[in-house]
């Protein structure tokens, strides 16, 4: 055993408690007071964990409030380290220089490489000497488009070993997303594949990198992973192959550390928003370095010679932080999977637990609701003796798929992580620690050390409550009263739009985007975004990138896109176009948008419904009424509150009439 259920609540059993880092309450407690009253102090010690050059001058320095002058956070100022350094060299001596650090699987069986901490450094020092051949040096961006391929890990550890920041595009974006973010981090190069694996299928990705270089001048060299051998594009002069670069005779097994600032950037990751272009989150080394390291350990509850199975991809920032930085900071085994975990048979991912006996398996509530569907026999054929803790990331997790997860996977045996966060913040800031404290089912329970949320009220039926506590059982906007060590620095090139976003509806505090409800026992229940955000199986869709596609084609005057319920994606989405003078909606025209939309962003952001609509609910100030769009998608029609701001309520009951149920 090593969960109890009582009363609704699952316990971690005496054996389980046995073993786990912290394994009461009390002890979080007192933990987390010291960590809220005596920062400088908390903070310190636990950098002492990790490597530095130079100790910290000074732990934290902040502003939150916008009426007290540029809002800011730094941490460990003066202090000088390296990530890669604390990820690698740091484990070097025996005997940890043979445990495995990365455990690759590709997705055909007999794809497999397995790297000992020693292995893996080397091939990094290897790849970081192959930048420093290209002229690349600290502070320098490199845009890394790579699919779920062992070179991926290698090529940002070689980054962060040299202060290069690494700027990730998700491989299944486009070639249009992909340029915007190589020219808005202004790269100088681009480290690709020539194609992609997928559920027995190849996929061009070097064509796409190909388009979207033609329009960004800066890149002049172009590192090409060969994964599948098929025959591709190339381009004399700038495009290499990985092979060709890493394996060159003056390429030696050994490249110094770029010694790094605290506060100096370590990758820069775009998200999308409600408003606006990506965002490029900065993070930095010495606060994000530290933060993941102490996530990982405590509320993955790590053990010696742990194997730890973050099923994101890198692309996003769970895979970052938890498939990359997080696992090798601490020493531990990560395994990598390039596949999905369905194909080639609905126990893809189960089988993989039991042949690797991995220990800590953390996906999403997406994914599980997906391999629920396949029927229990998949999991059953597995015992998953190996599995400790179960971990879940990326969208609210319903009850239903909880227990499904807690019984066919975890056997009844291994404590859930239901872990809120988001790219912003670096790392988990609401998680259970699994030795320490009952879980409940749908809820991320406590915050983490040095964390302070706040169920805000947001102020609308009384202004003069703004940002006030909401009392216990009533939902309120989820801030942060403090900074915490992996909170983003910036947004890359626009330092107001970041205090826009985030520090200016809540006065003082950081503002999430999210809703939260806390019960009367001080657990947190997330209850999704409360902006215009869509979270389509656990991935960050902007409203405002898929309104851009829309408009961008010759048809459509105006696009206003919502989210929707959706069975397995957690959210679907909903969009409503309005046509150009001399367009037509039909069939064929509403497939074009759909492709269009997949084109210019990426699959992940194909429309699931499109309704043509003659207009769009508006103000009289000319603003598309969102709140009402999207209780019409989610069929909460008796809800619509006050329409009397309307232009025209008419057409209001046109969209109810067409609604694509
Ligand atoms: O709405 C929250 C949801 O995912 C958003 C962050 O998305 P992204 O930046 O892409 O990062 C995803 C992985 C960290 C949040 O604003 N979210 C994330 N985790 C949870 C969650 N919602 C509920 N419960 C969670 N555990």
């Amino acid at each position: 055993m090593g969960v109890i259920e009582k009363d609704g609540k699952f316990y971690p059993d005496e054996e389980f408690k046995s073993k786990a880092l912290i394994n009461s309450y009390e002890k979080y407690q007192e933990m987390y007071k010291r960590s809220i009253e005596d920062p400088e102090n908390f903070w310190r010690e636990m950098s002492e964990e990790l490597f530095w050059y130079k100790k910290p001058e000074k732990i934290l320095d902040y502003n939150f409030d916008t009426q007290k002058g540029k809002v800011f956070h730094e941490w460990f100022k003066g202090g000088y380290t390296n990530v890669c350094y604390n990820a690698l060299d740091r484990h070097l001596d025996n005997p940890t220089k043979n445990r495995v650090a990365l455990l690759w699987q590709g997705e055909p069986d007999e794809d497999v490489k397995v790297f000992s901490y020693q292995m893996l450094h080397r091939e990094v020092c290897r790849f970081a000497n192959v930048l420093k051949k290209k002229g690349l040096k600290k502070g320098d961006r490199v845009c890394i488009y790579l699919p779920m391929i062992w070179e991926l890990p290698v090529a940002m550890l070689a980054c962060a070993r040299l202060g290069i920041i690494h700027a990730i595009v998700f491989g299944g974006f486009s070639a249009d997303a992909l340029r915007d973010r190589i020219q808005e981090s202004g790269s100088k190069l681009l480290i690709t594949v020539d194609q992609t694996l997928r559920n027995g299928r190849k996929f061009d990705l070097k064509t796409n990198a190909d388009d979207a270089l033609k329009d960004c001048p800066l890149v002049t060299d172009c590192i090409v992973v060969q994964r599948t051998g098929s025959e591709i594009p190339w381009t004399e002069g700038r495009d290499t192959w990985w092979n060709d670069e890493i394996n060159a005779d003056d390429i030696s097994n050994f490249c110094e550390c770029e010694q790094m600032e605290a506060e100096d950037p370590l990758f820069i990751l775009y998200t999308s928003g409600s408003t606006g272009k990506p965002k490029g989150q900065v993070h930095t080394t010495g606060g994000y370095m530290l933060y993941v390291y102490l996530t990982t350990k405590y509320i993955f509850d790590l053990q010696p010679e742990s194997t730890f199975w973050c099923m994101a991809d890198i692309g996003w920032i769970t895979g970052h932080s938890y498939i990359v930085y997080g696992p090798l900071l601490n020493g531990t085994t990560s395994f990598m999977y390039e596949g999905t975990p369905l194909w080639p048979a609905p126990d893809r991912a189960w089988d993989l637990i039991e042949r690797y006996e991995i220990n800590v398996c953390y996906t999403a509530p997406t994914v599980i609701r997906a391999l629920s569907r396949q029927g229990e026999e998949w999991p059953a054929k597995h015992p998953m003796k190996s599995l400790r803790v179960l971990g879940s990331v990326g969208e609210p997790i319903n009850p239903d798929a909880w227990k499904w997860y807690h019984k066919n996977v975890g056997k009844e045996n291994c404590p859930i992580v239901d872990t809120w966060w988001q790219t912003e913040t670096g790392g988990i800031l609401i998680a259970p620690l699994p030795g320490a404290w009952p879980t409940k089912p749908g809820s991320a329970t406590f915050p983490f050390f040095g964390v302070v949320p706040r169920s805000a009220d947001p102020g609308v039926d009384d202004p003069s409550k703004l940002g006030q506590k909401m009392p216990p059982g009533e939902a309120g906007h989820l801030c942060m009263e403090k900074p915490w060590p992996a909170l983003s620095r910036t947004i890359y090139g626009d330092h107001q739009r970041w205090i826009d976003t985030y520090f200016t509806q809540f006065p003082g505090m950081y503002f999430t985007g999210d809703g939260v409800l806390v019960d009367e026992e001080g657990y947190h229940f997330l209850q999704g975004r409360v902006d215009d955000v869509i979270n389509v199986s656990g991935h960050r869709i902007g409203t405002a990138d898929v309104e851009s596609a829309l408009v961008m084609h010759d048809a459509v005057a105006e696009a206003a896109a919502a989210g929707m319920p959706h069975e397995i994606k957690g959210q679907g989405i909903y969009v409503f176009v309005t046509l150009k003078m001399g367009h037509e909606p039909s069939d064929d025209l509403r497939k074009e948008l759909v492709s269009h939309v997949r084109k210019e962003i990426g699959a992940i952001a194909s429309p699931d419904k499109l309704q043509f609509a003659p207009a769009l609910p508006k103000t009289r100030s000319g603003k598309i009424m969102r709140r009402i769009l999207r209780k019409i998608v989610e069929n909460k029609v008796d809800e619509l509150g006050d329409v009397s701001t309307l232009e025209d309520s008419a057409v209001i009951e046109e969209l109810v009439k067409n609604r694509l149920g």
